[in-house]
């Protein structure tokens, strides 16, 4: 089975982290010295897709002057040890095809990638949230597209999470195990309670589908949170008879960049674990360790300040 396009939903109005994505795309804030929208290439082009289809809107021309190709006569601009990230962003950029959809209202996940449905064709194909970053050897998609090729059917990212956490993801219902990290989905339920969700399995933003999402889509209306949500149209590919699966990805870190609190610690994490960073932030996390109780009384006394 040939996978070689990817959407990648980007049109979102990025309201959690109001003010900062007043004017800047929340796609393009950064963790550590790379806009978040980077890592969703860089792992795109490392799984070999050749079209990627960004959905956006008139607020997100940054994303797409980002990924202008820049001259040889402009780079020489740069010093040279500046350069270098400029050179890379060149070398990825020049590897695939890209082209922007536009999302007219946002009416939610579902509704974005059903505006992309006319670029698509009758192949399988990929969606990457950004929003959840997987950094590994072994990009994340790419291990979808092993087992969508595989198991010649539509195969969706799931990762094990607190169960006090299912509100904020959606949740498969498992039909059968056919290995320790796969599994056939009977039924996917978009931010369950934590008493309604049928397992800790949650989906992550990767999935390979079948090109009948669009029609699902296309009869789809509004569940939770007043959006179209992707996961009712999945529903009702699975309730048609379809096959899907959900793969727990192996060998990579995630990182929820998706609200303010996640993006911080995603931010420390991924500097941790950076060799460029990681022995100075530890240091400097031990430094701070060490110091907390004052500054924790500080931050007190602070709070108390501004609430007066
Ligand atoms: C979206 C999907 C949800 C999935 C999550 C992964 O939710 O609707 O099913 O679990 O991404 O990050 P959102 O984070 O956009 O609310």
């Amino acid at each position: 089975m040939e996978i070689s396009k990817v959407i990648v939903p980007a049109a979102g109005l990025g309201t959690r982290f109001l003010p900062a994505t007043k004017v800047i795309p929340k796609e393009m804030l950064p963790l550590l010295h790379k806009p978040i929208i980077q890592y969703t290439l860089e792992e795109a082009v490392r799984s070999g897709i050749e079209d990627i289809f960004w959905v956006v809107n008139s607020k997100k021309k940054s994303i797409e002057e980002h990924f202008d190709y820049i001259s040889e006569e402009f780079l020489e601009t740069f010093r040279s040890d500046k350069k270098e990230h400029l050179t890379y962003l060149n070398k990825i950029v020049e590897k695939v095809k890209f082209a922007y959809v536009r999302q007219h209202e946002a009416r939610g996940l579902g509704h974005a990638i059903w505006s992309a449905r006319h670029v698509i064709g009758n192949k399988h194909f990929g969606i990457m949230l950004p929003d959840d970053v997987f950094i590994g050897q072994n990009p994340a998609l790419a291990q979808l597209i092993k087992i969508a090729s595989q198991e010649r059917a539509s195969v969706i990212a799931i990762q094990e999470v607190p169960l006090s956490h299912t509100p904020r993801y959606g949740i498969i219902n498992i039909k059968k195990q056919l290995s320790p990290n796969l599994f056939q989905i009977r039924d996917v339920i978009e931010k369950p309670s934590q008493t309604e969700a049928p397992s800790n399995l949650a989906i992550m933003g990767r999935y390979i589908l079948s090109p009948r999402i669009f029609d699902a889509l296309e009869e789809s209306t509004v569940g939770v949170l007043g959006e179209v949500q992707l996961t009712d149209a999945i529903q009702k590919l699975l309730l048609s008879g379809e096959k899907i699966f959900g793969y727990k990805i192996q060998g990579t870190h995630r990182y929820d960049v998706g609200t303010p609190l996640e993006w911080m610690k995603s931010n420390i994490m991924l500097s941790l674990r950076h060799p460029a960073y990681n022995q100075e932030i530890l240091q400097f996390l031990n430094e701070i360790d060490r110091e907390f109780t004052v500054i924790e009384s500080k931050a007190i006394q602070f709070s108390k300040q501004r609430n007066t």
